[in-house]
């Protein structure tokens, strides 16, 4: 059967170093250290070099690990080092930052750079938890700081928000969305915290809030966000009329991306793979770790499990035009709709929202 290979138009890179480590923390992450940060960033030219094929790129995500970590020389070694990239006019340019790196010179370098989208890892407003989290920003920098990044130009601004933190009550999300809210800005994509083994707060011992409390924050964020005009347009995330994230659609839509940097993953014709997260060989110029070519059905697996997080789902015409094969054939499909967990329009095929807090049961069902 034929499938239609889409053209590789997004780029993500890694940064993997941070000022401090969160006590949650199980990213492919180092703490700074100059000397690997410049290595690091000829590694990198090396590997952007030898892989990318010029195309015309609609995104570009440099994330982390902590990218704004970088001093004002390394961040114009890694402009330099990308500038191989082609950028489209309209191209989605995000950056990663830390609240606590958030300096004015340092934006203005990025908006000069053609940075237009900033990602901003905030987690909460509240003070405990900053702490419980090992986040190192105060609730009072962050409305200054989101203030400078508007001056300078950026008008395209996500924070992330984690939620279900230990002990956390409803009350304390409602408050944290409310100064969210005051922010003002275009996106928000939401995190319920997931204790992963070798974080502080798993040797420490915490536990997960109970699944029905957990339920009832997912519930009061998507009602307060909508209320005041963000668009659910993903399990997770949320935001302003045209500001959803070009750069993780390409990841929801099945699309390809090139992945470069210590642990970045990509899809280029049909291959997925994964860097090495051993920074020794990455700095040797050993970059991938593992690649797997796809074969066409775990390549429609892909479209489903990735396509339905899009809470407008899949578009019917697009699936038969990649697959030339139409949705309805795909028989876990119409069991799912017979079930009424998949519901249809003329135009696409989507997730119940009564079924949207458990879609990882949905999409399971989707793997062979
Ligand atoms: C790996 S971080 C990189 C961005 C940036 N370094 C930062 O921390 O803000 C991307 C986002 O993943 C989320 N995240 C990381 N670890 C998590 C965990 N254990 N549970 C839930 N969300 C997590 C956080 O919201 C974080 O902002
Ligand atoms: S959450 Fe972000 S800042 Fe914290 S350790 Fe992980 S990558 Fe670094």
């Amino acid at each position: 059967m034929k499938m239609v290979n889409s053209q590789n138009k997004s780029v993500y890179i890694h940064i993997p170093f941070c000022d401090t480590i969160c006590s949650y923390c199980d990213f492919c992450k180092f703490l700074k250290n100059d000397e690997w940060i410049d290595k690091y960033l000829d590694s990198l030219e090396k590997e952007i070099k030898n892989n990318y094929k010029g195309e015309i790129l609609d995104t570009i995500y440099i994330g982390g690990g902590t990218p704004s970590c970088l001093n004002k020389e390394q961040l114009t070694k890694l402009f330099n080092v990308i500038k191989v990239l082609n950028k489209n006019k309209e191209c989605e340019f995000t950056f990663e930052c830390n609240m606590e790196n958030i300096t004015e010179y340092k934006l203005k370098l990025l908006y000069e750079n053609g940075v237009n989208r900033l990602s901003i890892g905030i987690q909460t407003f509240n003070e405990k938890y900053l702490s419980f989290l090992n986040r190192k920003h105060t609730k009072e920098e962050i409305a200054n700081k989101i203030k400078i990044c508007k001056e300078i130009g950026f008008k395209n601004i996500n924070i992330d928000l984690i939620y279900g933190l230990p002990n956390q009550t409803l009350e304390e999300l409602n408050s944290d969305i409310d100064e969210f809210l005051k922010l003002d800005i275009t996106h928000i994509s939401t995190y319920s915290l997931i204790i992963e083994p070798n974080t502080k707060i798993y040797i420490d011992n915490n536990k997960n809030i109970d699944e029905d409390l957990d339920y009832e924050m997912y519930k009061l964020i998507c009602g307060k966000l909508k209320d005041n005009g963000y668009n659910h347009y993903e399990i997770s995330n949320f935001s302003k009329k045209g500001y959803e994230s070009k750069h993780n659609l390409t990841y929801w839509n099945n699309d390809n991306y090139y992945g470069f940097g210590l642990g970045a993953s990509g899809y280029i014709d049909n291959v997925r793979y994964d860097n090495t997260k051993n920074i020794n060989k990455y700095l040797s110029g050993e970059y991938v770790k593992e690649s797997h070519k796809l074969n066409l059905n775990e390549t429609i697996e892909n479209e489903f499990i990735l396509g339905l997080r899009k809470i407008k789902g899949i578009d019917k015409e697009t699936f038969k035009k990649k697959y030339n094969k139409d949705i309805k054939e795909i028989e876990v499909v119409n069991k799912l709709i017979k079930e009424n967990k998949l519901l249809e329009d003329e135009k696409n095929i989507y997730i119940n929202k009564d079924y949207i807090y458990v879609s990882n049961d949905i999409l399971v069902e989707f793997i062979d």
